[in-house]
Formats: structure tokens, sequence, C-alpha cells
């Protein structure tokens, strides 16, 4: 290691113990509790969990013994040893059979596992079980058939691939299928952890006499120490899924429409339990669904039981803003938080314009823990715009004429009408453009006219003078400086071949993913950049341990956003956010990448984990909690830490990623994959937006104006900056006109090619002047909010 980069590790170190050393506490405690609430409980047989004090279980499966934590690529979170789950158990006085136990810690240590995932491109799926013959296993289990036996079965994904809807993939690999076998063979009581990304094949519930089923989402770096919690009943379970949990994988609506170049949304909006539920609507039709769901949308079992009854003070649904208040009783024995859960059922007066929805989430609370026999009183509240309709005749949101029927409950199996009312005339909530129907282009702008006296950024700061007169007094060169993100060896400026991650910034930490052009001459400093959404991600690749810089792991991994959503509760989402932007301070970073809002379009898209869920709304709603968490103190001022909500749009699988065309209709576009974008900037003003890598209609999203301009900042008053996805692939000199501001992590060649575009007219300056002008005057108010 270079002497200079010694000194600054070390100085680092140094700060980050004064900084860090009581407050990380502090973080890991939340950490655990959110993977805690991110926990759900699929089935409990008998109810065989949680487990008695100091009872002797046996845990197998090679993933008890080194889980999987997080994803790999942008969501991951390398530096981090977690607690595992065996010493998690153990720490929490469950007693561990010692022959198991033994064999798989001996695995572990051989195969060096924990190493496993750290380096880029060495990335597993699963971790091959140590091959234990059925007649060993039995042995080891001889005169145990009354202890319970938890089986934990581990997946992994992550960025740029895929999960192969194959054994070992989506289904259970031959291995886990005979450790299974072999586990109910010699066990009566047998649990099963699922440690994956998000759903997976459980139709082995069907083969396997399981009593109880988990499912454990990517952690972090506290997952064992969470498990434990779970299963002792420490913490009652109260997380509910996210996604709808079908039987078997072709039951999924977009099977056939999916892993390709181009892919039509054939589904349209019918995405998730949306899709399922048709089977409600009409059964002869949807045959072929009836008792496809295994666990559906909304569904989570606890310790206790609840109640829930509403008082039917629904006021009319075309009010702007609505609410349902509810009472939540604990009928159980255990005290348990509970998920209150409001749905619309909506049947349209013209069925030629709406479609019709046997369901639709219009809004959810977490109650707090009640106690037995106690009740909460709990009030949901939505506004038009949850519930209007997108017409694309029109043009308008609006609350089309129809039939409502609003359905309230703590799972989809409890939901009770709490009001019903008819709309006889639809009413407009917002008119907009129609959009999305081939090229659409921004108009002549103005240059910036230039200042009567020289601006520097003090100047933006403090409000004496606009970002556009910093702007107007740019040449070319610096223009183009501006816009593409600046790959920094340590040294200067554009490295020719630099890769734009893990640049050592002099006097800063190492920022990951890469930073934006800073300028002696106009007074202002770069932009660092780091991932998300796993936790502040600081680079370390395929560096030996030993030798990651201490900040690493002064930072928290935390629970993967899937896990976020599964708890149901905005407010913690809140909290996450806050404690990042603390860690972003720790470590010197501005702005964070995440959170990614897609929807969970495809069970096996390999980035789900880094998403919250097939629910536009609750995608949306975590997304904004996240967003107002990172970039808002808790009183309500600016924290100086921005967030960037990706992958803006369409980014539903990782197959050709970088250049995929997704067809899909402007309804569905703007109701189900625009929504949660739409409700994350409009709630929270995001600071920075990532346009995805993929294609929409046939053009890059980083190049549709329609996306980038009408959609984020005309419709929905964006007032940031958005940035490409890493090398993305589309033409960087159609971006600013486009409305995509910052080229990252930027390169030489793209900083030229801009360059000779302007002079020679190919790119207008006014509208590179505009993407400058969006990414300073970010710089001027987060600077700003430092200050104060
Ligand atoms: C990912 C982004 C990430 C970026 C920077 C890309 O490969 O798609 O989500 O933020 O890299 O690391």
């Amino acid at each position: 290691m270079k002497k200079s980069l010694v000194a600054s590790v070390a100085a680092v170190a140094s700060v980050a113990a004064a900084f860090a050393a009581a407050p990380r506490a502090e973080r890991a405690a939340l950490a655990r509790e959110l993977a805690a609430s991110g926990i759900v409980l699929l089935e409990n047989r008998d109810c065989i969990l949680p487990l008695e004090k100091n009872e002797e279980i046996a845990l197998v499966g090679i993933t008890g013994y080194c889980c999987h934590r997080m994803g790999w690529g942008s969501g991951d979170m390398l530096a981090h040893e977690p607690v595992q789950i065996d010493a998690g158990l153990s720490k929490a006085g469950v007693r561990l059979d010692a022959g198991f136990a033994k064999l798989y810690r001996d695995e572990v240590a051989k195969r060096d596992l924990s190493r496993v995932n750290r380096d880029w491109f060495k990335w597993t799926r699963r971790f091959d079980e140590p091959k234990i013959p059925s007649a060993d296993f039995a042995k080891l289990s001889v005169g145990k058939r009354a202890e319970k036996c938890v089986v934990v079965i581990g997946r992994c994904t992550g960025e740029s691939e895929d999960i192969p809807e194959a054994p070992g993939g989506w289904r259970l690999h031959q291995e886990e299928e005979r450790l299974l076998a072999d586990a109910c063979a010699a066990f009566e009581n047998v649990v099963v952890l699922l440690n994956a990304p998000g759903v997976l094949d459980t139709s082995f519930m069907d083969r396997y006499p399981v009593k109880s089923l988990v499912f454990v989402p990517f952690l972090g770096e506290t997952t064992g120490d969470a498990v434990a919690d779970v299963l002792t009943g420490k913490v009652n379970p109260s997380g509910k899924t996210v996604d709808t949990w079908a039987k078997a994988y072709r039951f999924y609506p977009s099977t056939d429409c999916w892993q390709s170049s181009e892919i039509a949304y054939e589904e349209g909006q019918f995405v998730g339990y949306r899709y399922f539920d048709l089977a409600e609507m009409d059964a002869d039709a949807f045959k072929g669904l009836k008792d496809a769901v295994r666990y559906p949308f909304g569904y989570g079992l606890s310790y206790t039981t609840f109640e829930v009854t509403s008082s039917n003070s629904v006021r009319r649904l075309d009010d702007s803003r609505s609410s349902v208040s509810v009472t939540v009783r604990n009928t159980g024995r255990v005290p348990g938080a509970d998920v209150v859960q409001c749905y619309v059922s909506f049947i349209p007066a013209q069925p030629k314009v709406f479609t019709r929805f046997v369901k639709r989430l219009c809004a959810f609370a977490k109650t707090p823990v009640i106690a037995p026999g106690a009740s909460e009183e709990v009030t949901l509240y939505f506004d038009a715009s949850d519930i209007a309709r997108y017409n694309r005749e029109t043009a308008t949101w609006e609350i089309p004429s129809g039939e409502y029927t609003l359905l309230v409950g703590d799972s989809p199996s409890s939901l009770a009408v709490v009001s019903k009312q008819t709309l006889d005339a639809s009413v407009v909530v917002q008119k907009v453009k129609g959009r999305f129907r081939g090229k659409c282009a921004a108009g002549a702008r103005e240059e910036f006219a230039k200042p009567a006296s020289p601006v520097k950024m003090a100047d933006v700061v403090s409000g004496k003078a606009k970002v556009e007169d910093l702007v107007a007094q740019f040449t070319d060169e610096e223009l183009a400086a501006v816009v593409i993100g600046r790959i920094f060896d340590g040294q200067g400026y554009n490295v020719e071949g630099g890769t734009g991650v893990g640049g050592v910034k002099k006097g800063r930490v190492d920022c990951e993913a890469g930073e934006t052009w800073s300028s002696e001459k106009y007074g202002f400093g770069a932009i660092t950049t780091s991932d998300g959404p796993s936790g502040v991600r600081l680079s370390n690749f395929n560096e030996p341990a030993e030798k990651y810089n201490p900040l690493c792991s002064a930072v928290v991994s935390w629970p993967c956003a899937t896990a976020l959503a599964q708890s149901w509760d905005v407010a913690a989402a809140e909290r996450f956010g806050r404690a990042i932007a603390s860690e972003m301070a720790l470590t010197d970073i501005d702005c964070w990448l995440a959170p990614g809002v897609n929807i969970h379009r495809n069970p096996l898209c390999g980035r789900n984990f880094e998403y919250f869920s097939e629910d536009p709304l609750i995608a949306g709603l975590m997304g904004a909690a996240v967003v107002k968490g990172v970039q808002t103190n808790e009183d309500g001022t600016p924290s100086g830490r921005s967030a960037t909500v990706k992958h803006f749009c369409v980014n539903n699988q990782e197959f050709e990623r970088a250049t995929e065309n997704n067809i899909v209709d402007e309804v569905t576009l703007r109701e189900i994959y625009l929504k949660p974008f739409e409700i994350v900037v409009r709630r929270a003003r995001p600071n920075m937006v990532m346009s995805s890598y993929n294609k929409l209609n046939g053009d890059f999203c980083a190049t549709t104006y329609d996306l980038m301009t009408g959609v984020l900042r005309e419709e929905w008053g964006f007032d940031g900056f958005v940035m490409t996805d890493w090398w993305n692939s589309a033409d960087k000199l159609r971006h600013p006109a486009a409305g995509n501001d910052l080229v990252m992590p930027g390169s030489r060649g793209e900083y030229d090619a801009l360059v000779a575009a302007m002079k020679d007219g190919r790119v207008r300056r006014a509208d590179v002047q505009r993407a400058a002008a969006n990414i300073l005057g970010v710089y001027a108010r987060i600077t700003a909010a430092k200050g104060k």
C-alpha cells in the first residue's frame, strides 16, 4: 500500500472511531429491530414456534451457519461479517444439537465460506450442502425425534443476473430436497427458514410434512440475532408479504413475456395480486388461477391473534382526502403488532376506458405492539390521487364513475367491507398531457444571459445570485466537466481507463461509485456518491478483509428493501433513512444511490430484493419515507444529504439490462411502473433520480424526454437532477436535451465528445447549461443545508 494511502486510511479510521463509537451500537440495534420486523411467518402448524426457553434444536443446512446477509452488486455490503443464524440462536439461549452443529461449522471453516460472495463476479447462488449420507443423518438424530429441526435453505442473487427457474435457483436443489427428506424422516417437527432474496418455489410444502415456514429475507449484519428474536418469541412476528407467493412459477402473469431483448408487458396492469384476484372476479375465465396462490400479498402470521373492526366512518371517495378508522384488538395471549390494510374494489361505469379491479391497496398502517386484551385505534388516510385512475383518452387522472367498495382487514382473508359507494360522474383529479406516443423532444431553449459581475458558488448558496448566473459564465469545457461525472484516481481528472468506482479522494473517504467535478475557480466541490440500498457502501472491491477501509465497518449493513417493506412500517423506514444520513455524514458521502422503487414484476428478477414490492403504493410510500429520512432532520430541516430514486424506469429484469426494450402502454406505465416514482417525487422531493439502463417503447429511458422532463419535472415538479446508471449505453449527446443531466461515472471520451458536439452545434449549449444548472442547483441546496 502506498504510504500516503496508509496515512489517509489511518486518519479516516481515527475520525471514524471518534465519531462512530457510541452511535454504531444504536444503529445496529435499529437494524436488528427492522430486520426482525421484516421477517414473515408463513406457516406455523401446531404452533411449533416460538421455541421454548433453553430448548434444544437440530439446526441443519449450510446456510444456518453461513447466511446470505445480502445480495451481490450495488446491494451488497462487502465488509460485514454478519451474526450467523447459529450464533444468534446460541446467544439467545437456544441449545443447538452438538453433532449437527459441529459438522456444519467444520464445513464452513474448511471451505472458508464466509468469504464467498465477497469478490466481484465470484458470486454463488447457493452454498453446496455437505455430503451427509442419509444413514449418517439418521444416526446423528437417533433418539431425538421429538426435537425440533430447523432447516435453513439459502439462495443468493444480485445485480446483472436473474434467478434461473431451475433447481438451485427458483426451485430447490436436489441436495436441499434430500436434506428436507432426511430432516422430515428423522424429526416430527420441522421448521424451514427460507433465507432468500424474495419469493421462491414453495411446492416443497406439498411434498414434505414441514410444520413451520419462515421467510427470512436478506437482513444484513444482524441476521442471526433477528432470526433468534423471532424464533424465540422475543419479537412476535408482524411482517406481512409484499408479493404474491404463487404455488408455481407458471402462474405469474409475466412468465411468457420476460427475459428477452424486447418484452411486451402483455399482462398490462394485472401485476401481482391484481392478477391473481381475477379468479375471484371471473372464476370461469380464470379457471387456471383457482387455488394458484399459496401465500397472498399482505399475509403473515403472528404468535397472537387480532380482531379488526371498523366504525364505517368513510367520507365520500371523491373528497380530496378520505380516512377509515379501525380498532385492532389483541385477542391472543402474547403482545404483538399488526398491519391494517385498506383496499378499494372498483366496478367501472365505463369498462372500455377503465379496467375493473377486485382490489387495490389504497392505505395501510402498522400498529404499535398491543398487549393481550388491549386495543389500538388506527386511522388510515388516503388521498384522491391514491385511488385515481389514468384516462388515456382525455389524459386525465380521475376518480371514474362506478361502484366502489372499501375493504379493511389485517390480511387478505380477513377483509371486511367498510363502505360501498356509487359515483355517478367521474371527478377529475389532474389534467396532464398524453405522453409516450412516439418521439417527443425538447423545444429550443434560450442560453442563460451572462451576469453583469462574476458569480461564484458562494453567491448562489447565500441567495445573492441564481445558479443560472453561475452557469452562464462557463465555457463549453467547463459545462462538459459538470455534466460528465469525474473518474478520480486521487491525482487528477477523468483518468482514461479508470473504473469510476473505488477512487480515493484526498481528504475524503473512498466514495465507491464516483463523484462530480469540482472547481476552485468557481468555488464548488465534488458531490460524492455511494450505493445503496443496503447501507452506505464504500469501496473495497476484491480487497482482503484486513485491507478494508475501517469506515466500511463503521457503517451498518442494513436489511434489504424487501425486508423493510415487509414491516409495512413507514415510520420505521423513515428512521432507517435518518440513520443512513448519519452514516453519510460520518463517511462524508453526499449522495446515496438508493432507494430503488422498481416493481417486482416477475419473481425471478435478480434485483427484486433491492426493491420493495409488487404493489406501487407500498413501493412508493416506503421509498418516500426512506428519502424523507435521508434528506431531512427530525425537525423537518434539510440534512444536507441526498437520496437517489432509481432505476427510472421499467428496469424489471437483469437479463440484457443495458439494452433490453420494454413495451408498455401508457396506462400501465403510469398506474403501475411510474406510480412509485411519482409518489416519492411528490411526497419526499428527492434531490436525485437515476435513469435506468434499459429502453422504454424503443428508446433508452435516459434519452426519453417524456420521462426525464415530461412526467418527472413538468407533471411531478421534480427540482433535482437526473443521473445515468453507470456506463449506460444510450447516446450521451442526446442526454442534455432529454433531461438526463449527469453522465456517471463519466469518461474522458464522453467529455471530449460533448465538448466537440457543443462546438459544432450538434448539442445545444442551452441544454447543457440547463443540465449543469440542475446539478449545481442541488449542490447549492445541500451546501446551504450543511452550513446551517
Ligand atoms: C447499478 C446501480 C448503482 C451503480 C453504481 C450500477 O451497476 O445498476 O444501481 O447505483 O451501478 O454503483
